[in-house]
């Protein structure tokens, strides 16, 4: 049975969307590589979500067979309205996925989670077999690091990471703050956010981060073999 689905009709993004021609072109690109029986990941941000409407126009006007496995909320609930199949990684692994970035530095690493995912997009990237990246050329710099790195916390450990990051040579860690909540940015697995800046972001950081006590995960990605969608 199917619910009134007046509530997600007109769901779309959840502000305007800058960049829009590049990212339905290279959406539009990505979105053409899908084959029937795939199990695709989909990441977060207004990329992701371009790409996935994209994907929504291939399943609907020829009848591609796809399931999707979606890094948030925010895309779970587009592919509900968009009618698109939904699966999770307990259940499927992605044959590919896409996703967008903050930055990308010329050696391949990537930053991302600004809008607050970064945990489940690596997850999903790091289980699929092959990865896309949706982002305009203004993205692409020699080294990354002039926006800030996000690391996921389980909150009682803020401090304990904060040192764990300076000891790593963090300049700044700023704690993410809300703006439709009080207090601060709460992430979908319940934890808290970080932003570092470092004056330099060295090869083997990520793992680094990663080894600190009470970080669940860092919105930085080192050698994960991306594919960068360009026209
Ligand atoms: C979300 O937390 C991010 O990792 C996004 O994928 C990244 O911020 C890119 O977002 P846009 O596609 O909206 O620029």
């Amino acid at each position: 049975m199917k619910w009134d689905n007046s509530i997600l009709r007109n769901y779309g993004w959840c502000r305007e969307i800058t960049d829009l021609e590049t990212k339905t072109r290279r959406g539009r690109k990505v979105a053409a590589m899908a084959e029937n029986g795939q199990v695709i990941g989909v990441g977060t941000g207004s990329s992701s979500y371009v790409g996935l409407c994209e994907l929504a126009k291939r399943i609907h006007e020829e009848g591609l067979r796809v399931t999707v496995i979606p890094a948030a909320g925010e895309i779970y609930l587009a592919c509900a309205s968009q009618g698109i199949p939904v699966t999770s990684l307990s259940a499927a692994r992605p044959d590919w996925c896409f996703d967008g970035a903050d930055e990308i530095g010329a050696n391949g690493d990537v930053v991302k989670g600004r809008g607050g995912g970064l945990y489940k997009e690596k997850l999903i990237i790091a289980a699929a077999k092959k990865r896309f990246i949706i982002a305009e050329d203004k993205k692409f710099v020699d080294r990354v690091g002039a926006v800030p790195v996000p690391v996921e916390v389980f909150t009682d450990a803020i401090h304990l990471v904060t040192e764990g990051l300076v000891a790593l040579g963090a300049a700044s860690v700023n704690l993410r703050l809300a703006t439709s909540k009080d207090g601060p940015v709460i992430t979908e697995h319940g934890n808290a956010l970080l932003d570092c800046r470092f004056e330099k972001i060295s090869d083997g950081m990520e793992r680094e981060i990663k080894s600190i006590p009470g970080v669940i995960d860092s919105g930085l990605f080192q050698g994960y073999n991306f594919e960068f969608v360009r026209d």
